[in-house]
């Protein structure tokens, strides 16, 4: 394992008991999902998961189309039986009971509304199906058509509401049964790109409010790290990695997930010093040593990968002394996005190593940019690559 992965599992475990500590107990897990397995025939669609939800988390599953997501969302809600595993709700086992008899809420990518009844009545429908009194009804729906600032609109029908009103009476008509978990499947799918920026921190702010436990499925990384305290990264029925943004982000603890979750230069390689303090990997596809201050534990010639974040690699146009963690290229494209431009930088052995430099670096230099065929020099501190063994 390397000290990146290690200082990664370290955090999240500190972080978890703190929330722990916080919650008043040891027992910080409110839903927990053991060995929970789905096969459909053949097809392992989930592949024993394990994952403990804290209470009024707001928890992302991320990874992309036919990972499994939405059967381990269904499996939550009992819409689907587990082949084997079990899910521990607040205590209780869920085994056997039916959607309707968990204390759980799934709000799907259409909304699911009732056409022909208002805005009222549809959030209404639970409890009045539950025989709540008119009153309670009435009052429940009211605070709760607050919440969502949909109060003003109660008599209109979903036809007469945009995209993004008709999300929020749905979260409305999920929450007003004040369920134990809600299981969002990709909640914002449905509007476009703006919208769904703006919609994204809305949501928060009212799950959080209502201070209800949620897990959330979606296949939009910006959309899992703006609005997720913790993001599980799935791919083949397995969950790979779970962590804050932040840990998924810096300690990656597979090429999966590094390159998945933002972009990457991925460095193929083998160790040819493994110290305590330093380590270096020689990889043909730099043409060079990638040299790491931090240790992993691994036999000398295992074969390793460096991960480099773009905004991590430094271009210069003046020539570097040759040595670890330096590379000559050519610029094969420039991307101006305005403050930063991504540089396109290919190496003589012909990998493309992508820099993101901002703007401000040339003017402060009092140089001008490079451009299209310029020879420039890459290079990167010996904190920065994360190195990875599978
Ligand atoms: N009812 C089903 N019968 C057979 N295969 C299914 C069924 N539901 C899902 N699958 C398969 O299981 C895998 C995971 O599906 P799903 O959970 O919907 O993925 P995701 O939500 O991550 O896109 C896919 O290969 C899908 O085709
Ligand atoms: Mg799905």
């Amino acid at each position: 394992m390397s000290e990146a992965v290690a200082a990664a599992k370290n955090i999240s475990s500190a972080t978890s008991s703190h929330v722990g500590a916080q919650a008043g107990g040891a027992e910080a897990s409110y839903l927990r999902i053991s060995a929970v397995v789905k096969k459909f025939g053949d097809h392992l669609a989930v592949d024993h998961i394990d994952l403990d939800i804290r209470k009024k988390e707001i928890f992302a599953l991320l990874g992309s189309s036919g990972c499994g997501k939405s059967t381990l969302l269904r499996m939550l809600a009992g819409m689907e039986t587990p082949t084997s595993g079990r899910i521990i709700l607040d205590g209780q086992d869920m085994q056997g009971l039916q959607p309707y008899e968990r204390p759980v809420n799934m709000m799907f990518q259409n909304y699911a509304l009732f056409p022909h009844m208002t805005v009222e009545q549809n959030v209404g429908f639970g409890l009045k199906q539950d025989k709540v009194g008119k009153d309670e009804i009435a009052e429940r729906v009211a605070k709760m058509l607050d919440l969502v600032q949909m109060r003003k609109y109660a008599g209109r029908k979903p036809h007469q509401l945009s995209g993004g009103q008709q999300q929020r009476v749905a979260l409305a008509r999920s929450l007003v049964k004040r369920p134990k978990l809600l299981l969002l499947d990709e909640p914002l799918g449905a509007l476009d790109k703006k919208l769904r920026q703006e919609t994204q921190l809305e949501l928060v702010n009212t799950i959080e409010a209502v201070g209800v436990t949620c897990i959330m499925v979606t296949h939009d990384q910006e959309e899992a790290m703006t609005m997720a305290s913790r993001i599980g990264i799935m791919s083949e029925g397995k969950l790979l990695q779970v962590g804050t943004p932040t840990e998924i982000y810096e300690y990656p603890n597979c090429r999966f997930t590094a390159e998945f979750i933002g972009e990457t230069n991925m460095f193929e390689g083998a160790v040819v010093v493994d110290e305590p303090d330093k380590v270096e990997i020689n990889s043909q596809e730099l043409g060079g040593v990638i040299h790491i201050d931090h240790g992993i534990t691994g036999p000398k010639g295992m074969h390793v990968w460096a991960s480099i974040r773009p905004e991590d690699v430094r271009l210069d146009k003046q020539a570097l002394p040759p040595g670890p963690n330096v590379a000559a290229g050519e610029v094969k494209d420039i991307a101006y996005l305005g403050s930063y431009s991504i540089y396109h930088v290919k190496l003589a052995g012909g990998k493309v190593v992508k820099s993101i430099v901002p703007s401000s670096r040339w003017y402060d230099a009092g140089e001008t940019a490079p451009s299209w065929g310029d020879p420039v020099y890459v290079s990167w501190r010996s904190d920065v690559p994360v190195v990875l063994t599978m």
